[in-house]
């Protein structure tokens, strides 16, 4: 059971320190822990600035911890050799906040750019073959392709990145606020599509949102950022059996009660 549960975990953060300034006196993150399971969609909340990006960073290596340890798919990903580096990058896609596409590439050409840095040589042919089917995947029409990101929606911009971050066909996904600047239609159609992949593809999630509808909808656990840490994470109803203040505020306030009658609204026509 214990080596069941072990592998069950696709992401184990320990004691995580992250600081920022000459010293790394302005800290962020100080005595993290956070684990996330095989096949979950883990939404990760906390107010602006508590470190939700910079978790993310850290976890897919773009920040380098004071302290701590960070391991996904069972490896060390601190300080790793970029050569060793790469075999677990494979394996991850990432869509950054706000989208982040390259704006003078086309979107077939964003989806190729994260192939071309792994699989270099690969035929011209196959490449564009790779990215329209990736394109068709998130939601978007076939011609979005030799589009330019100026020219899309805020939405189809979103599935675009989406698109770019299932390029390799990852097993781990990670989004940073997907739903953020979509109208309430257009985040539900987001989530409802990050729902379904997840389903169809076996991915991990791992979401940070602001999005309390995201939350309701599609979330199989959440961990709260608060305090340097994850002062919780469980089920939306373990967490609210918790009592903390921030927590009760946060799902329990105007913006909580709404999302929740938009759940059980939706729940009513399935
Ligand atoms: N590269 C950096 N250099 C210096 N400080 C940084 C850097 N990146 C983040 N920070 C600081 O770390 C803190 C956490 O930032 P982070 O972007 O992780 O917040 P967040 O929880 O994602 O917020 P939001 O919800 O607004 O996206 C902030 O105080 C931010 O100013
Ligand atoms: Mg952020």
């Amino acid at each position: 059971m214990a080596r069941r549960e072990q592998e069950d975990v696709i992401i184990r953060v320990q004691g995580l320190k992250n600081g920022f300034g000459d010293q790394g006196e302005h800290v962020v993150h100080d005595g993290l822990d956070l684990e996330v399971r095989r096949g979950e969609i883990l939404g990760v909340v906390g107010g602006s600035g508590t470190g939700k990006s910079v978790l993310m960073r850290s976890i897919i290596g773009l920040q380098t911890p004071i302290e701590g340890s960070i391991e996904v798919f069972g490896e060390n990903t601190i300080g790793r050799e970029e050569t060793e580096a790469v075999d677990i990058r494979k394996r991850w896609g990432v869509l950054f906040q706000g989208g982040a596409l390259f704006s003078t590439l086309t979107v077939s050409e964003n989806v190729q750019v994260p192939i071309k840095e792994f699989y270099p040589g690969l035929d011209q042919a196959l490449l564009e073959e790779i990215a329209a089917y990736k394109v068709v995947m998130t939601g978007l029409p076939p011609d979005a392709g030799p589009k330019f990101p100026a020219e899309l929606s805020g939405g189809m911009k979103k599935r675009a990145g989406l698109a770019r971050a299932l390029a390799l066909d990852p097993e781990l996904l990670f989004l940073d606020e997907p739903t953020a600047g979509l109208d309430p239609i257009g985040a539900a159609a987001f989530d409802e599509l990050t729902e379904s992949l997840q389903k169809t593809l076996g991915l991990t999630v791992f979401l940070i949102t602001h999005d309390l509808d995201t939350l309701y909808a599609i979330c199989d656990r959440v961990a709260v950022l608060a305090d340097k840490r994850v002062i919780a994470v469980g089920t939306i109803d373990e967490l609210l059996a918790l009592d903390h203040p921030w927590i009760e505020e946060y799902f329990k306030g105007p913006r909580g009660r709404a999302a929740v009658a938009s759940a059980e609204r939706a729940q009513a026509r399935t």
